[in-house]
């Protein structure tokens, strides 16, 4: 099959690119380079000895985005390509709606054009908000709490819309929870443009001597050690969700909706001494507040994903450590040398 992969360049993207190249299906990328970096894709090409195609195009400019439609016999698309900053999104949320709205609404447009109607879209945990209980079901309420989270419920609406009005249209919404680790080659791995905003990345800064220490935000909540639980869940393990969702969109599914997770929680100490125990280095900590908006626990149950999907996580915190820490080590200023 031929997929187009918008943001293929990003985080998710390129492990997912690694993935399906190496399954055996053929990839455009459109990617308008606004938070990653091309050698992403020359790492991915790498890793998989095989050829892909990159336009440097933003999913909002609809004539670019045709010129590639017109020369790829596109069959599906994966598109990952959005802003993913919390905090961000809360300072500019116009930016938030145009980018990954918007951007998604000329997506569609262009898609309907050219007669292709099946589309898997990465959503996120962030739209179930604050759970009123765990693990996380995909009946459960969505109440998302910032402009982010929004746009990722918005755009999960716009596709339902779109097979309400013409159910030739397929949409597999996988509802991610939080991506940590990276390829096992230590080629490609997570590369935030600033300050890293996420547990993992922040740890494995720290662990280099990128950073100083760790800020821990809270010791006070309703969980065993008191420090915030999550879903980890690596990121290869997720980007082989991806393959199975082409799978079945070829049932014409309509629209369905996945939490992709482990269905394990650890807290932020785990995180921490598990870290410290595969890569021997110490990372030093405060205990600050709250970071504002986050929740205490969130961890799925990824139970439909296994029996509709038939996909199940299988790498272990251990792995999820160890592989960010390979990509860190080997990598310390990411992608920019
Ligand atoms: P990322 O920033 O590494 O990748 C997103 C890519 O999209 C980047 O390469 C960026 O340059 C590109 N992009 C952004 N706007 C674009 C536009 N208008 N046109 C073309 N390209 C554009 O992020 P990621 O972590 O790989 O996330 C991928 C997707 O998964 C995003 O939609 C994100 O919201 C979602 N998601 C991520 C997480 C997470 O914690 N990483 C969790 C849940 C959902
Ligand atoms: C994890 C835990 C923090 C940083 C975010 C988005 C979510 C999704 C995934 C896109 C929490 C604690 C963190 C630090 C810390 N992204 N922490 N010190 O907030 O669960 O989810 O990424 O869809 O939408 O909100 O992930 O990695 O930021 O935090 O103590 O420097 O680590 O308080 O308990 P989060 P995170």
């Amino acid at each position: 099959m031929k997929i187009l992969v918008t943001g293929g360049a990003g985080y998710i993207g390129s492990h997912t690119c690694v993935e399906l190249l190496k399954a055996g299906h053929e990839i455009v990328i459109v990617d308008n380079l606004s938070n990653s970096n091309k050698k992403s894709l020359h790492r991915v090409q790498a890793i998989t000895e095989k050829k892909l195609d990159f336009y440097k195009v933003d999913i909002r400019d609809r004539k670019a985005l045709e010129q590639v439609f017109e020369k790829h016999d596109i069959n599906s698309v994966v598109h990952f390509a959005g802003l993913k900053a919390v905090g961000e999104s809360v300072e500019k949320p116009l930016l938030y709606y145009k980018n990954n709205v918007g951007g998604t609404i000329i997506l569609c447009e262009v898609m309907n054009k050219f007669d292709v109607k099946d589309i898997v879209f990465s959503s996120s945990a962030t739209v179930y908000g604050d759970p009123h209980k765990v693990p996380i079901k995909e009946k459960f309420p969505v109440h998302p709490t910032n402009p982010y989270g929004r746009s990722k419920l918005m755009i999960e609406e716009i596709l339902n819309d779109l097979n309400v009005s013409d159910s030739e249209w397929n949409a597999i919404l996988l509802r991610y929870f939080n991506p940590v680790g990276a390829h096992e080659s230590g080629l490609i791995g997570e590369d935030p443009n600033d300050i890293p905003n996420n547990l993992m990345p922040y740890i494995s800064q720290v662990a280099v001597g990128k950073l100083d220490k760790l800020h821990v935000f809270g010791k006070d909540y309703p969980t065993e050690d008191g420090t915030g639980v999550r879903d980890y869940i690596h990121v290869v393990d997720l980007s082989l969700g991806h393959l199975n969702a082409l799978d079945k969109l070829q049932e014409n599914p309509g629209v369905t909706v996945y939490n992709l997770g482990t269905g394990e929680g650890y807290s932020v100490l785990e995180m921490i001494s598990t870290f410290e125990k595969v890569s021997g280095k110490s990372i030093p900590y405060d205990i600050l507040d709250r970071r504002s908006g986050d929740i205490a626990e969130c961890y799925a149950d990824p139970s439909l994903a296994k029996k509709e999907l038939n996909w199940e996580a299988k790498r272990g915190i251990e792995d999820m450590c160890k592989d960010a820490w390979h990509w860190q080590k080997n990598n310390p200023q990411g992608y920019k040398i």
